[in-house]
């Protein structure tokens, strides 16, 4: 029962570019830690080896990290390496002006979790905040800051870094970052959904491999006997090097997972694609283990994110379930309730990366998604 309302009525191209107000911290910008798309209620994109059909989503979250410095070389000093007495864990984040801001903290949580040696994965790793920083461009002509991962090998274990996002209840997402991995070989840089074991589907960079090879698997990656199951991973090679700044993207639907560098598809696999509502986990670790590698007592190595973007969907609302702990005040998320689909925006050919485009909306009309499919497919056939 999808019937279409004369065109002029509902289409009507608007060059939105919105910027968030600025915020009350002083000494970083940490307005850029929020998203710029306050007047869409739902983003359209195209994915998959059937790239025409169009793909709808309700929520956006573009997390800036470019613009945290005020000038040049405020962030060129990389802060010290984690010692040896530094086991615990309990070290303090650095950078906390940013990093322990509430624009930082609504969204994000630093891990301090830590496992023990076994026979398989023979060292301790212990994840600490002081992995956790902002570092700076050094050219003083294009001065942006970015995140920074660090893992780093001492005498007696692996000092990591893991930051987990508070959206817990993805269930369907189009997940991307601009970033790049330097250092040490026996690191494993991962951007992935989680929910469990068998409910994970990753990007991982390996610095062990060649800079042109990246894995893309869905887990789990093992069987019950411990072999591999060779339909999990992927690991293209000939891909741009991951040592240089590029776009990674991971689109998960429901029956379909798909891998993407700088917009050019170049993974699929229909295997164990999640099913379970699933949270977004960075991390930079080693293990000694056989996928991961050995680092070498002294070494170190960096995953750095320009910017960090979300199309998603959610099972449940998105402030997350009113179980007592997992829901999130939906003030603190401002303006993100669910809002149907009447004004559609596309993230992708933008000309701002991070701030959606209205392709099509709907004036003064309650509207169903179905119709508004319709819309969005009009509105971009007629290019706009
Ligand atoms: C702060 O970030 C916003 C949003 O990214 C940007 O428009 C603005 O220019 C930044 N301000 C500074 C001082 O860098
Ligand atoms: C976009 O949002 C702003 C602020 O909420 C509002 O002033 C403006 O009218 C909106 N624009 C459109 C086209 O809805
Ligand atoms: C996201 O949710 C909307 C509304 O329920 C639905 O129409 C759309 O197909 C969903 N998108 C994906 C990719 O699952
Ligand atoms: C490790 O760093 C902490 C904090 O800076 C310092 O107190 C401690 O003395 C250092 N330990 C060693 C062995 O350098
Ligand atoms: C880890 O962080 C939590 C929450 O911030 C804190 O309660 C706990 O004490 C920390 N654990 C360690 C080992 O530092
Ligand atoms: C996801 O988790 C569910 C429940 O634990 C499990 O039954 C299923 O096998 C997992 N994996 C996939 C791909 O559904
Ligand atoms: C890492 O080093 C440990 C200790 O020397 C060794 O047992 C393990 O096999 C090594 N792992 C790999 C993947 O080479």
């Amino acid at each position: 029962m999808l019937s279409l309302p004369p065109l002029g009525s509902i289409i009507l191209p608007l060059a939105l570019v919105l910027r968030p107000a600025l915020s009350d911290y002083t000494n970083a910008n940490t307005s850029a830690l929020h998203d710029n798309s306050q007047n869409c209620s739902c983003y359209v994109l195209n994915s998959g080896e059937d790239s025409s059909t169009p793909e709808y989503f309700s929520f956006y979250r573009f997390w800036d990290f470019r613009t945290l410095a005020n000038g040049p070389r405020e962030y060129i000093t990389a802060p010290p390496l984690v010692n040896d007495t530094q086991d615990a864990g309990e070290e303090d984040v650095w950078d906390a002006h940013v990093l322990n801001s509430d624009a930082w903290n609504v969204d994000w949580s630093i891990q301090n979790w830590s496992k023990k040696a076994t026979e398989e994965f023979p060292t301790r790793m212990v994840n600490s905040p002081a992995n956790i920083y902002i570092q700076q461009n050094d050219d003083d002509s294009d001065p942006f800051t970015y995140l920074t991962l660090r893992t780093s090998r001492l005498e007696d274990f692996q000092s990591a870094g893991e930051i987990e996002n508070l959206q817990k209840n993805l269930m369907h997402v189009s997940m991307r970052m601009k970033a790049r991995v330097v250092g040490a070989k026996g690191a494993v840089a991962g951007f992935f959904t989680f929910f469990d074991d068998t409910n994970e589907s990753d990007i991982e960079i390996l610095t062990d491999d060649d800079t042109d090879v990246i894995r893309y698997t869905n887990q789990p990656a093992v069987d019950d006997d411990g072999n591999e199951i060779a339909e999990a991973s992927q690991a293209p090679d000939k891909l741009p090097a991951w040592d240089e700044w590029q776009e990674h993207r991971i689109d998960w639907f429901k029956k379909n997972s798909y891998w993407y560098i700088n917009d050019k598809q170049v993974a699929a696999n229909t295997y164990s694609v999640p099913r379970e509502p699933s949270g977004l986990i960075i991390n930079m670790w080693s293990d000694g283990g056989e996928w991961s590698g050995n680092m070498s007592v002294g070494d170190s190595a960096e995953f750095q994110i320009q910017w960090i973007e979300l199309v998603f969907n959610t099972s449940g609302p998105v402030e997350g379930p009113d179980n007592g702990y997992n829901k999130r005040s939906v003030d603190l998320l401002e303006k993100r309730e669910e809002k149907g689909c009447e004004v559609v925006c596309k993230v992708d050919g933008t000309k701002e990366k991070g701030s959606p485009e209205v392709v099509g909306m709907a004036s003064g009309m309650s509207v169903s998604w179905g119709l508004f499919v319709v819309v969005g497919i009009v509105s971009m056939l007629l290019g706009i």
